[in-house]
């Protein structure tokens, strides 16, 4: 048991609204931060019922939502039309919106107005960029200018995983884990109020820690971090196969969907279903009724 104090109690329903400030305040207190991923109304709604702090809309949608095998092709129209249906599911966690690829790395008006979209049109309080390199900083930098919280998101970063060498752990040398350090750096110097560390090891996790003063949320990062992320799909087991290895499964939802359907599927076929208690009843006098008109409606 943790002795350490708590500035919310999660599943309170008369709990504060997550702030800019209360996340730093949770930092400061190293009270964990909580992070999920959640794409609709159903997991909006869950995520709420754990108390977690932050949820982003992330878009991993592309792959868990959408069926493609990468980031890359999900539209920024997907993501607010996602975006929304989450945005009616909360109340207090802190919604992120993550801007797709190609969304933001044009010019920083591009990133500006697709921020804001995702703030006017979904109800986004903040948003998430990859990358730490030059380009990104400059656009986080132009989005915090523009009133608009970031998040930065550094490690893999599945929007450029090809140009990263594929889905696989970075920051494995000296010299690529002091590129991260720099990346995170710039992006907390650019005003980002978080970062995302994604696929790191654990050990350079707590190197850069040290580091910085925004609040870090790990994904297969170690357990170095503020606070810990992971895809709803992933942690709930909505997906074939185990995943990356950071993936901790609390529940298998895919093969409970699949045997539920299955079962249906068995009783429709067997007559089994709908039963009388799935069966809306009629008077017997109405029915009396109904047969008289319909045998003198088929005499005329
Ligand atoms: O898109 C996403 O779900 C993410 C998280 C893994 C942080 O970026």
């Amino acid at each position: 048991m943790s002795s350490r104090p708590t500035i919310q109690t999660p599943t309170d329903p008369g709990s504060l609204p997550m702030t800019l400030p209360l996340l730093m305040e949770k930092k400061r207190l190293a009270d964990p931060i909580v992070m999920v991923t959640a794409y609709d109304y159903p997991s909006a709604r869950a995520a709420e019922a754990a108390g977690v702090d932050l949820v982003l809309v992330g878009d991993s949608a592309a792959t868990t939502m959408l069926g493609y095998n990468a980031t890359t092709p999900v539209e920024l129209d997907d993501m607010l039309v996602l975006a929304r249906a989450a945005r009616r599911g909360l109340r207090t966690p802190l919604l992120i919106g993550d801007l797709p690829f190609g969304s933001y790395e044009v010019s920083d008006e591009q990133a500006i107005t697709t921020a804001m979209r995702m703030v006017k049109e979904a109800g986004c309080e903040a948003v998430k960029l990859e990358g730490g390199g030059e380009s990104s900083v400059r656009r986080a930098r132009a989005i915090v200018g523009a009133g608009i919280p970031v998040m930065g998101h550094v490690g893999l970063t599945p929007q450029t995983a090809t140009a990263l060498g594929g889905w696989k752990a970075q920051g494995r040398s000296a010299g690529a884990a002091a590129r991260i350090a720099a990346e995170a750096l710039a992006l907390q110097d650019a005003g980002c109020f978080a970062l995302v560390f994604e696929a790191i090891p654990g050990a350079v996790t707590e190197e850069l820690m040290a580091l910085l003063e925004i609040p870090v949320i790990g994904i297969g990062a170690g357990p170095a971090t503020d606070g810990q992320v992971l895809v709803f799909h992933d942690l709930l087991g909505i997906r074939d196969g185990l995943g990356a290895r950071f993936v901790k499964r609390y529940a298998n939802l895919q093969q409970d969907m699949n045997d539920g359907v299955t079962a249906y599927a068995e009783d429709v076929r067997a007559r089994r279903y709908p039963g009388p208690e799935h069966t809306y009843s009629i008077k017997p006098e109405e029915l009396d009724e109904l047969r008289a008109q319909l045998r003198a409606g088929k005499q005329a």
